[in-house]
């Protein structure tokens, strides 16, 4: 059967009573919002909106729509998950259609697999609307390439949000992997982090870069050797949100035109004219 509009057809232009879409809402940039996600949003009776969304997503809902904010920003208390699966399946049972909208891509360290399992354990409907993930469109809006022919041949996302005392990812294989390391949420662990990939077999010398802000326009970014990213990510005072790079592609950043580099030391900052 032909679908003239290429439309996935589970979503009409009316109301999808009592039915949940998880949302993917970018890194930051406006512009990064999907045409489907515009869409939805349009559509939707309840928003709720997580902390690292930019809230011009508000600007293409309807009037009418009830906003939850989720997050913790501005001084407010996280919204624990389970309070999250609350609203989003009491907003549904009640017809009304939800968007949960949520920074990134939803499956990518979004917690969107344990919200589809929830509602579903409720029997509500639910629709993914995926995002362009931070690991994808932050470092490519420094000009870096996750992967190149003659540099990566593939590419890992790594959740730095583990405890030193907890359960690791397989520093080792990373390490030896070759592979271009994209590492969410992995500041105040940057120390431990390269400690363990250096001791794992990475070199010292590996190019690593943390962006923060990524695509939006107080984006900085700091490229230096793996051994002295700690000290230059502090020295700056970087902050979260940020995305750090670690890979050979790395020294590929600072070729787009968007980029004005100022050479201090053995690292380079970069700020983004947006
Ligand atoms: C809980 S994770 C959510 C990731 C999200 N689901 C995605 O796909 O991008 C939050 C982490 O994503 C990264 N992040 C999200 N937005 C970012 C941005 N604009 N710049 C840099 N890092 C960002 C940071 O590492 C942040 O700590």
């Amino acid at each position: 059967m032909s679908r003239p509009t290429g439309q996935n057809p589970g979503i009409n232009n009316r109301n999808s009573p009592g039915k949940v879409f998880l949302i993917g809402a970018g890194p930051g940039d406006i512009e990064l919002l999907t045409l489907k996600a515009v869409r939805v949003l349009a559509l939707a009776d309840v928003i709720l909106l997580d902390e690292l969304v930019n809230p011009a997503v508000l600007d293409f809902v309807k009037e009418s729509a009830e906003i939850v904010k989720v997050g913790k920003r501005g001084g407010r208390k996280s919204t624990e998950q389970d309070e999250i699966h609350h609203l989003m399946i009491a907003f549904a049972r009640a017809g009304r259609c939800v968007a949960r909208v949520k920074g990134g891509d939803p499956f990518i360290f979004g917690r969107g697999g344990e919200e589809i399992e929830a509602l579903k354990q409720a029997g509500i409907a639910v629709e993914v609307v995926s995002g362009v993930t931070a690991g994808i469109a932050v470092p490519a809006s420094v000009g870096i390439p996750l992967s190149h022919r003659d540099h990566a041949h593939s590419v890992v996302f790594v959740t730095g949000h583990n405890k030193p005392d907890g359960e690791q990812p397989n520093w080792r294989a990373l390490a030896e992997s070759g592979s271009t390391l994209v590492i969410y949420m992995g500041l105040t662990n940057l120390a431990f982090i390269a400690e363990k990939l250096i001791e794992s077999g990475l070199s010292s010398t590996t190019s690593a870069c943390v962006i923060e802000n990524g695509t939006l326009a107080e984006q900085r970014s700091v490229v230096a050797p793996l051994i002295q990213l700690v000290q230059k990510a502090k020295e700056l005072e970087f902050r979260s949100p940020a995305i750090i790079v670690i890979g050979e592609v790395v020294g590929l950043a600072g070729d787009s035109e968007a980029l004005v580099p100022e050479v201090a030391g053995d690292s380079m900052m970069v700020e983004t004219r947006r």
